[in-house]
C-alpha cells in the first residue's frame, strides 16, 4: 500500500480547447517531475481527476490544483492508499467523458455522494483498461 491516490470533482471555468490544453500541458509538466500519475475526465460541466503517485506530492499537487481559477466547486471524493497505479505510463491521461460516464443530470443530482467510492475507481480502471 504504498501509493497514495486521490479523486476530486469540479466545474470547468471556462471551458475550450485551448484552456483545456494548457491545463494539461502544466499537469503533464509538473506531475513528470513529482512522479505523479493519473486521468483527468471532461466534459463542459465536470472535472473528475485521478491523482496517484507518493503522498507528499499528490497532497501539494491538489492543494496547487485547489487554488487554480479554471474551475469551480472543487470537492474532495476519496483519498487513500493502494498497492498500484492504474494509469503507470500516464503523467496526466485525458478522457473525454464516453457515453458510459455519469450524464449531466446524474452529476446536478448528487450521484457522487449516493455511490459508493470503488464505483468512482471502476470508471478509471475501465478507462485504463481501455487504452492499455
Ligand atoms: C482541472 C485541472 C487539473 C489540473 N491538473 C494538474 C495536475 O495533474 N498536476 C499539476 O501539477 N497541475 C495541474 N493543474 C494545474 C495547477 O492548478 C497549476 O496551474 C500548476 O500546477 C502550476 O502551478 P504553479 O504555477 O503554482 O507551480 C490542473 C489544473 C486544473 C484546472
Amino acid at each position: 500500500m504504498n501509493i497514495y491516490r486521490l479523486v476530486y470533482k469540479s466545474k470547468p471555468f471556462g471551458y475550450d480547447q485551448a484552456i483545456l490544453n494548457g491545463i494539461l500541458s502544466d499537469a503533464i509538466n509538473y506531475n513528470s517531475k513529482n512522479n505523479i500519475t493519473g486521468a483527468l475526465i471532461c466534459r463542459d460541466d465536470i472535472y473528475l481527476q485521478l491523482l496517484e503517485g507518493p503522498e507528499y506530492e499528490v497532497n501539494l499537487t491538489f492543494e496547487k490544483i485547489s487554488n487554480d481559477d479554471r474551475h469551480l466547486e472543487i470537492e474532495l471524493l476519496l483519498e487513500e492508499y493502494c498497492n498500484k497505479r492504474i494509469f503507470p505510463g500516464w503523467n496526466m491521461k485525458d478522457d473525454p467523458a464516453r457515453t458510459w460516464f455519469w450524464n449531466k443530470e446524474e452529476i446536478n443530482s448528487g450521484i457522487f455522494n449516493k455511490i459508493p467510492k470503488i464505483k468512482i475507481i471502476e470508471v478509471f480502471e475501465k478507462i485504463a483498461n481501455q487504452i492499455n
